[in-house]
């Protein structure tokens, strides 16, 4: 996860059950907020998506969770796609990027399960772009 959704989301409280890694250009090794410390966490302050994803190498899945800029950079990195729609209009500042050009030449539609007011899509990556790193 980005710096800002660790700070103003999850409020410097390590996710429960999994390895935490927050990516941030000065990562702070010593923000947890003390009301959590008693919890047994996993966290890893790290300086890039790269140094996240090499971090994440002997895990079975690692999970990208926002915010806006983390989706931005890891859009080609990814290999599915969880997405959670929700219907109606919103006013909102913050937008998971543009995925849906990539329907079809780059990730396929595997599960849709709708349910009233949203609905959950799962996609799969079929190929990477010429840019994947
Ligand atoms: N719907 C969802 O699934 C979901 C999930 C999570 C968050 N959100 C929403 O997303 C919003 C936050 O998104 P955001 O884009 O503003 O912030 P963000 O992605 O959570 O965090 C941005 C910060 O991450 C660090 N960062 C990003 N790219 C980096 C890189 N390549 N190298 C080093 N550090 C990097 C920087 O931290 P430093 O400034 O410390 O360098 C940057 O300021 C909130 O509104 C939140 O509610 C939505």
């Amino acid at each position: 996860m980005g710096r800002k959704t660790w700070e103003y989301d999850i409020e410097k409280c390590p996710l429960v059950k999994r390895f935490n890694i927050v990516i941030s250009s000065c990562p702070e090794q010593e923000s947890v907020s003390e009301h959590c410390r008693s919890h047994p966490f996993e966290l890893a302050f790290v300086n890039s998506v790269q140094e996240a994803l090499r971090n994440t190498e002997d895990r079975e899945k690692a999970f990208i969770v926002g915010g806006a800029s983390i989706y931005s950079q890891s859009l080609n990195l990814a290999d599915t796609l969880e997405l959670t729609l929700v219907e109606g209009d919103f006013e909102g500042d913050t937008f998971f990027p543009n995925y849906e050009h990539l329907i079809g030449s780059q990730f396929k539609l595997v599960n849709r399960e709708t349910h009233r007011g949203f609905r959950y899509e799962t996609y799969r990556r079929i190929c990477y772009s010429h840019t994947h790193t």
